[in-house]
């Protein structure tokens, strides 16, 4: 069973215990959809005030649905649209405090106001992109933006692989 109790005063704690979190969570475990889940669950838990926390997958230069927390959701995204989109074709978090604003945003949850999108990159390939979504309007600033950049630079390498299992049946 894991237990982690993640409380903090401040945001830069907060995301020093989620990235020890989920270093610890993640570590010596190959299979990317599992440590996506687990990563996504821990975000859900630890945030507060969202209404999705997951990940799209970067399959063959598309953005495709992976684990996450939160309602049902677009399932394929091209590159280039939303803000998803955009931080996959950019290769640039997109911090959007108001997706209203945003021109292109693709609204999955019409709760969502507010969004914060990091790419999520390993040896030079874009694995996939973090997305975050608040019900709040400037719900995420910059601390949350390089806590979760941090947190996508360690997690990156074990989001790389999925388990031969699941590819051979
Ligand atoms: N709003 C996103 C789509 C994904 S959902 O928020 C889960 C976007 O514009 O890329």
């Amino acid at each position: 069973m894991f237990d982690f109790r993640i409380a903090a005063e401040d945001k830069a704690e907060l995301y020093r215990q989620l990235c020890d979190a989920a270093d610890a969570l993640t570590a010596g475990e190959p299979d990317a959809i599992a440590n996506m889940a687990n990563v996504a669950s821990l975000l859900w838990e630890a945030l507060p005030d969202l209404n999705w926390a997951g990940f799209y997958r970067n399959i063959d230069g598309e953005l495709v649905l992976g684990p996450f927390q939160g309602r049902a959701a677009c399932i394929r995204i091209p590159f280039g649209k939303g803000v998803c989109g955009t931080a996959a074709a950019t290769l640039e978090p997109q911090l959007v405090e108001d997706v209203d604003a945003f021109p292109g945003h693709i609204a999955c949850d019409s709760a969502s106001a507010s969004e914060l999108v990091v790419p999520i990159v390993h040896e030079d390939r874009l694995i996939g992109v973090l997305d975050l979504d608040s019900p709040r309007r400037a719900r995420f600033d910059t601390e949350d933006k390089d806590g979760c950049l941090k947190l996508a630079r360690i997690i990156a390498p074990r989001l790389a692989e999925v388990a031969k299992a699941s590819v051979d049946g």
